[in-house]
């Protein structure tokens, strides 16, 4: 860890305050900003690589109205065969810049049938159904404690003030329980229909193991979702990657309109 942050430090001039993981087809985000640095993960000691198409990895520094920013471009997935560990390994790095809030965006299916493809679904809470924690293994009570309380993991002044800035622009948003499937295939229509008997509002593949390693190191957080889709079985056709990405790209004028708003409101 040391040496990847020593690394960084050493080519940023800033000390961001906000993180902002940018999820799939929501890249573009990262053009608005200012004054920037961008490092491929490919350079930074120690740093997973992304393997997924529109996941081109980097860590983008700068300023977006006013407010320094740490932006990891694509991220890394459990899927991808990665140790738990690794998946977590930027969160921990972002922790360890000085960021105090982490923005967590992501492409998720929607299981709450009001919702609709191209929504932005702003997360309440989460369902970790991947049956694992990133924090199992030695405790460094330094960071964080053991038993980790979860209340107001999203937090929800941040919540509000997303969806006020949703209400601003006159962007809708919706609200919602995102729950965790590790993926890489999408849920069979039967597990889309027990996330909703569950209380889950979208289903994804990332996003929780970040959001558990940012809260042990205290951390505020704020989620969205892009709802991409709809989960399996909800209307009669089958799941795309492409155009889950295309969805994503779609979106990205109002994403990037509302995040900046959020940012500026923060
Ligand atoms: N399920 C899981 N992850 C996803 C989906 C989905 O339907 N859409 C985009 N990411």
């Amino acid at each position: 860890m040391k040496k990847t942050i020593d690394f960084i430090k050493d080519k940023i001039k800033i000390t961001p305050e906000i993180g902002i993981v940018l999820g799939s087809g929501l890249g573009d985000f990262a053009d608005s900003i200012e004054e920037k640095i961008e490092i491929p993960f490919t350079e930074i000691p120690d740093f997973p690589v992304s393997t997924v198409k529109g996941h081109d990895g980097k860590l983008i520094f700068g300023n977006i109205n006013g407010k320094e920013v740490c932006i990891m471009k694509g991220r890394i997935h459990f899927y991808e065969g990665y140790d738990i560990s690794d998946v977590v390994f930027p969160i921990k790095v972002i922790a360890e810049l000085g960021v105090k809030t982490l923005i967590v965006t992501n492409a998720a299916g929607g299981v709450n049938t009001d919702f609709e493809p191209g929504d932005l679904m702003i997360i309440t809470d989460h369902i970790n159904l991947m049956g694992k924690n990133p924090l199992i293994g030695p405790n460094d009570e330094s960071v964080g404690p053991r038993f980790l309380d979860m209340t107001n993991l999203y937090d929800r002044d941040l919540v509000e003030l997303a969806e006020k800035a949703g209400k601003d622009l006159n962007v809708k948003t919706q609200k919602g329980v995102y729950m965790y499937f590790t993926g890489p295939s999408y849920e069979t229509a039967a597990e889309v229909r027990m996330a909703r008997i569950l209380g889950a509002d979208a289903a994804g593949m990332s996003t929780v193991p970040e959001v558990i390693i940012a809260r042990h190191r205290g951390l505020k957080i704020l989620g969205i979702s892009t709802i991409t889709n709809m989960g399996t079985g909800v209307l009669d056709k089958p799941l795309d990657h492409t155009e889950v990405v295309e969805v994503g790209k779609e979106v990205s004028g109002k994403f990037t309109d509302l995040l900046n708003k959020i940012i500026e409101d923060m």
